[in-house]
């Protein structure tokens, strides 16, 4: 079982970035707990960060046959993007959403998730532990659990 887990803009910033909101912890202690995670479930992973949509694309589009599932956090994506939207549609693997922050919670220009639509789970509010529980989650999917 091998997973795609990608990162949307700014997410590079962790650590730096609004600590009272994302945490203190940097993004390279985010892809360790990610790989962490994922060896300890028996899942082959690569873990990416992007700022550009484009790149995000052109990964979603390049993991039809070579990834079994899609952990993203789209970042502020999340809110504009039919193209990521789109390439998930596209390439139909189980894909799931995790947002560090509850965004529910906060401005309502972020309540609506576009790549979300093409998502069998969403987790937010949960910090890094939101994709232990998305990894885990489509592992028991393709395992015929969930
Ligand atoms: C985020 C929430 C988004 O609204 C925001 O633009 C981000 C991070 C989160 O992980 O909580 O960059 O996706």
């Amino acid at each position: 079982m091998k997973f795609l887990i990608l990162n949307g803009p700014n997410l590079n910033l962790l650590g730096l970035r609004e600590p009272d909101i994302y945490g203190k912890q940097t993004y390279a202690d985010l892809k360790s707990f990610v790989e962490s995670v994922c060896a300890r479930e028996g899942i082959e992973c690569e873990v990416r960060q992007s700022n550009h949509e484009g790149v995000l694309v052109d990964w979603i589009q390049a993991a039809y046959g070579a990834f079994d599932a899609i952990v993203m956090n789209p970042a502020a994506y999340t809110h504009t993007s039919v193209a990521i939207l789109d390439a998930l549609k596209a390439v139909s693997l189980p894909a799931a959403e995790v947002h560090l922050s509850n965004i529910y919670e906060r401005e309502a220009f972020r309540h609506v998730s576009y790549p979300g639509m093409a998502c069998i789970k969403t987790v937010y509010g949960k910090g890094f532990a939101g994709y232990e529980e998305a990894i885990c989650f489509l592992k028991n999917h393709l395992e015929g659990k969930e």
